[in-house]
Parts: structure tokens; sequence; C-alpha cells
């Protein structure tokens, strides 16, 4: 019997503490403690030296070339690569790392991880393991039929929940990538733990991540999170991986989103952009609702705006409905609250409108989320013009800061704001006033406060 120790780990920030506490001394969170019981030699890191083999202290000048092989595993998919970070050289997977991708069930990482396996076996030298613990191999040749990748050669599935049998299968077959999926649902009923428990998910988590860095294998752990990104999971292991993908989107619309929340090997800025159609996921390089390009409507307002380094046509819409004085609702969907209250209050400020009985709704349509401050002044038309019932004339785009004097402020990467808008047959944009930008084929409108915006409302 090894020896053991009792630990306490938070369930929510994933700390560690040698008693039991009310309250988390990390995150705060009371009664998120959870006792379980470890061996003594995996208590500092939750993996064993002897599990994996590790080597020994190599010379830092040594170190960089102790591995041979490619830098970067491609996909081929534009939209994945950008996102796993890279130069114009090489993008991609990096060998031996682990990364995590995050997301709601149902929202797509099955479908994205099967479909960048039949990818990678296509293009690397070693086979592509994608390991299912939610569904049967059947389940997952069918749905690889369906994209396509049902017959890549080099492409192996295996349905196990267990750990140690995982790991066994993939000694055997040395594959170049392991998909997880998901990190959840992988149990080792060697730990001293229930399954399903922090304890186990960190300890699966960190025995992967240790055989990626010894043999060279990336690791792509899936790991479903809820709604507010709470639920015991992938906060935990944040810290363990390389880099953290989170891919977003809303069940009931195609448009997806991966995004890098941590990436050891590339930017955080560049974003994914996909569709989800019948045969799987589709990249998407601009996407705008067709309504938004025909005429135009109140309460509608197209807006040039950043993914990444890259601008992207969004619709913006809002309601206005009667409401209760003291109880009017503010709700948004794809935006943030608090600067709806925001453009609310400068409305009523600087505009003279009157919306403290007026119940207010917001959203981005096509279930996308826009969190950048340039959205303000398209959500201050779109209220202001379903106030009035008026509309932007057509084909304009409208993109600006606004402050809480009422004033437009100046936005970034107004450049390819303008060459997206003037591509998307979007010719006239409306901008904060001394914008001064070379984009051909762009007629500039400047405005210096919103006042002066809401004129241009028909
Ligand atoms: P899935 O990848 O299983 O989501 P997750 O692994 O994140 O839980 O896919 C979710 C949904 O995508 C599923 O309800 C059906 C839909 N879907 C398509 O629309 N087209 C497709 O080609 C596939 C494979 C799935
Ligand atoms: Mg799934």
């Amino acid at each position: 019997m090894p020896k053991t120790r009792t630990q306490f780990v938070c369930r929510s920030c994933g700390g560690v503490h040698g008693r039991w506490l009310g309250k988390c001394p990390d995150c705060g969170a009371w009664d998120s403690l959870e006792e379980h019981r470890v061996e003594k030699r995996l208590a500092a890191a939750g993996v064993s030296a002897a599990d994996v083999g590790l080597s020994a202290a190599v010379p830092i000048s040594e170190a960089r070339n102790a591995r041979p092989g490619p830098d970067r595993l491609p996909t081929g998919i534009a939209e994945i690569d950008r996102v796993l970070g890279g130069s114009e050289s090489g993008r991609g997977l990096v060998p031996g790392s682990a990364v995590l991708i995050g997301g709601e069930p149902g929202i797509g990482k099955s479908t994205l991880l099967l479909q960048a396996a039949g990818a990678w076996a296509a293009d690397a030298d070693a086979p592509v393991l994608y390991v299912s613990a939610e569904e049967s191999a059947e389940q997952v040749a069918g749905r690889a039929e369906r994209l396509g990748v049902g017959d890549r050669q080099g492409l192996y599935v295996l349905a196990e929940t267990s750990l140690s049998r995982m790991t066994e299968q993939a000694r055997q077959l040395q594959p170049a990538v392991i998909i997880i999926d998901s990190i959840q649902m992988i149990e080792d009923p060697e730990a001293d733990a229930t399954p399903g428990s922090i304890a186990q998910l960190r300890r699966a988590a960190g025995l992967l991540v240790t055989y990626a860095k010894v043999s060279g294998t990336a690791v792509v752990l899936v790991g479903h999170v809820t709604k507010d990104g709470q639920l015991a999971g992938p906060r935990v292991l944040e810290h363990i991986v390389d880099a953290v993908l989170s891919f977003e989107g809303d069940r009931f619309h195609a448009g997806r989103v991966l995004r890098a929340l941590k990436n050891r090997f590339g930017t955080t800025a560049e974003v994914g952009l996909f569709e989800m159609s019948g045969q799987g996921l589709i990249e998407s390089d601009a996407r705008l609702s067709a309504a938004a390009a025909g005429d135009p409507r109140p309460g509608s307002v197209v807006c040039p705006a950043l993914h990444g380094t890259r601008s992207m046509l969004v619709e913006v819409q809002a309601l206005t409905a009667t409401g209760f004085l003291g109880a009017a609702k503010r709700k948004s969907s794809g935006l943030d609250a608090g600067r709806l209250s925001m453009i609310i209050a400068v409305l009523e400020q600087h505009a003279g409108l009157r919306l403290a009985d007026r119940d207010v709704f917001a959203s981005v349509v096509g279930g996308v989320r826009i969190v950048e401050p340039a959205s303000d002044l398209p959500l201050l038309l779109a209220i202001a013009g379903a106030h009035h019932g008026r509309a932007l004339p057509p084909s304009l785009a409208v993109v600006g800061e606004v402050g809480l004097g009422g004033e437009v402020r100046p936005v970034s990467q107004l450049e390819a704001r303008a060459a997206e808008a003037v591509r998307m047959g979007f010719e006239r944009i409306i901008v904060p006033k001394g914008s001064k930008i070379q984009t051909p084929g762009a007629r500039l409108d400047p405005v210096a406060s919103v006042g002066e915006a809401i004129e241009r409302l028909g």
C-alpha cells in the first residue's frame, strides 16, 4: 500500500490546502473544499515520475533540440490553425503540448475535433488517436463519415473511459496527436477518489499533460463548461495545460467562434470563425445576416466589429416596448449588460430620450458576442431608431465608442473595419470625428456627438 495523505481541493479554483476550511483562502468560495487522499509521491504535482518515466535535467542549450520532428502540426483548416498560433511559416498544434478546449455541451466540440483529427491524420507522419469517453466507436465512426473523414488512414478511434487502458493504447500506437473527449469522463481506477470528482480530473489531466511532455505527443483535452463557466472542470485545469481554447456560440444559431483564452505558443488575440452545417463546421471569414444587407429597418444597425485582428460585420438590433416606471427591463444578448445600461443613460441625458418606463432589449444577430466599446454607437443608434421608429439610410455602417459626456470617441483599427464594410457593400460609414483613413471606396461620415449621430436617422 503506498503511503497516503489527506488533501483538500477547492472545487471552484482548484487550490490545494492541508486542512478543511469553510472558505477557500484562494478564491473566497464557501464550502468548496473537497477531501481526498493522495499517495505521498503524487501529492506535489498530481503525477509520479515513475508513471511516465521522466528524464533527467539537461543544459538549456541542449534542451531546445532534444526532440526532433516538426515544429507545428497544421490542420490545414485556417480558422483552427490561426487560433493555435505560430508564424507565417507554420501554424498549428505544437508537438508535445497540451491543449484544453472548453465549451457548453452541444456546441460542437466533438465535431470540431473530429474534423481536426481527420486533417491531422492526413498530414502527420504518425497516427492520430481520438478517444471517445462519451460515445461508442460506432457512433464516432458514423459522425466521421458524415464529416468526410470516415475513411482517413491513420485516424484511430478508441471508446474508453479508463485512464490506464487509454494510455496503454497510446503507448502502443505512438500517435502524433491524442484527442480526449471529454476529460470529465476519464477515470483512473487506481486513484482513491470518486469518478467525476475534482481529484480524478486533476490526476487524469496531470498525467496526460506529463505524458504529452515526455512522449512528444500533442494532447487535446475536451472539457464541458456550463453557461457561467462553473461546474467541476476546466477552470481547475487551466494552469496545467499550455493553451486553453474556448468554443462559443449559441445552440440555436449556426455561428461559432473559437477563441484562445491562454496560449503559451501564440497570441490570444486571434479567433476562428465557423458555421455549423449539415456537413459539420465550415470556415466562415465574414458573416452578416441577409436581413441587414437588405432594406434598412428601425432598430437595426450594421457594425464592423473586430474579432481578434479581423473585422466582421455584425447586425446590432434593439427594441423598446412599454414597461413600468422603476421596473423597466434592460435585456441584452451578445452585448455587455453594463454597456447597455450606460448607453441608455447617455440617451436620456444627452439626446433627450425618455426610456425610464420603456423596456429595452438589445441583441447581436446570429448568436455572436461583441465585447468591444466600438459597438457603443451602433447600439445607441439601434435603440434611438427603435424608439423613434426611424431607420438609417441603406448601405450605411456605424462604428464608434460613446463617452459619458455624449461624445463619440475614436476606435482602433478603423482601416480594417472600413475595408470589410466596403467589401460587404457598405460604402458609407458613420465614424468618430477626426478619423483619418485611406480605404479605397469608403466614404466616411464623421460625427462628434451622439446628437449628431441621431440626426442621421431618417
Ligand atoms: P457535438 O459536436 O456533439 O457537440 P459537443 O461535443 O460540444 O457536445 O455537436 C453538437 C450539435 O451539432 C449536435 O446537436 C448536432 C449538430 N451537428 C450539426 O449540425 N452538423 C453536423 O455535421 C454534426 C456532426 C453535428
Ligand atoms: Mg461531444
